[in-house]
């Protein structure tokens, strides 16, 4: 399998007051997580995973909420944005195979849930734009990450382990695949996920369109009624 390739270099310039705020806001985040966790990216990614599922949930609620108001097509915008929370839930129990985290941590995950569900849901009630603009940022941090841990990886400094089964069924890995293939399918995925909401801010903001990075294949998961049939 060729591993996915991904545009690193892809960076959305603030435009305006809104596009600054949420800028400001990623980087003052990530000052925090480099702080917090500094190189042990399976702990981090454990983390930071279980935050980045939340804005898909909040966006897909109330896109949902609003087109029941309104009573108009969501234009493909609900299941998009669950898929996203979706795949970020898969990246989270994946790396909870790889890295457990401390208790410490789960205290972490917990309080941080709470504080950025109810900001994140804040936020994307005043203005949607700048709310897929953080998530489109984060998600440039994420690609960043994730190459920071190529890098461990590559140096030796992070044994590059089996992949997870979970792993291998989710994106159809072949037998024998490493931790290595793993955070390359990841980092595309973030890679997906951040043209999606970049280009979704740009769509609110009467921007242009993006070009989308291609999401690697990956297994639907399926409701719990066709998995117990
Ligand atoms: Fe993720
Ligand atoms: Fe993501």
């Amino acid at each position: 399998m060729t591993p996915p390739l991904v545009d690193l270099a892809m960076h959305h310039k603030p435009q305006g007051a809104g596009d600054r705020v949420a800028y400001g806001f990623v980087k003052a985040l990530r000052f925090f997580a480099d702080t917090f966790f500094a190189k042990r990216y399976g702990h981090r990614a454990v983390v930071l995973e279980t935050v980045a599922a939340v804005p898909g949930m909040v966006g897909a609620t109330l896109n949902h909420l609003k087109c029941l108001r309104r009573m108009c097509s969501d234009r493909g915008w609900i299941k998009t944005l669950m898929d996203e929370a979706e795949n970020e839930r898969m990246h989270l129990m994946t790396f909870i195979e790889v890295s457990q985290p401390t208790l410490f941590e789960r205290f972490v995950v917990v309080a941080v849930q709470w504080v950025f569900y109810l900001f994140f849901f804040g936020l994307y009630l005043v203005s949607p734009k700048t709310a897929h603009r953080v998530v489109g940022y984060f998600e440039e941090e994420a690609v960043i990450s994730y190459s920071h841990y190529l890098a461990e990886i590559d140096e030796g400094r992070s044994p590059n382990v089996p992949a997870p089964k979970i792993a291998l069924d989710y994106w159809g890995l072949p037998e024998g695949s490493t931790l290595r293939d793993v955070v390359l399918v990841v980092r595309a995925d973030e890679a997906h996920h951040r043209d999606v909401n970049h280009g979704f801010a740009n769509e609110l903001g009467g921007l242009p369109a993006i070009a989308i990075a291609p999401c690697p294949p990956h297994a639907a998961l399926e409701p719990n009624w066709k998995a117990a049939a």
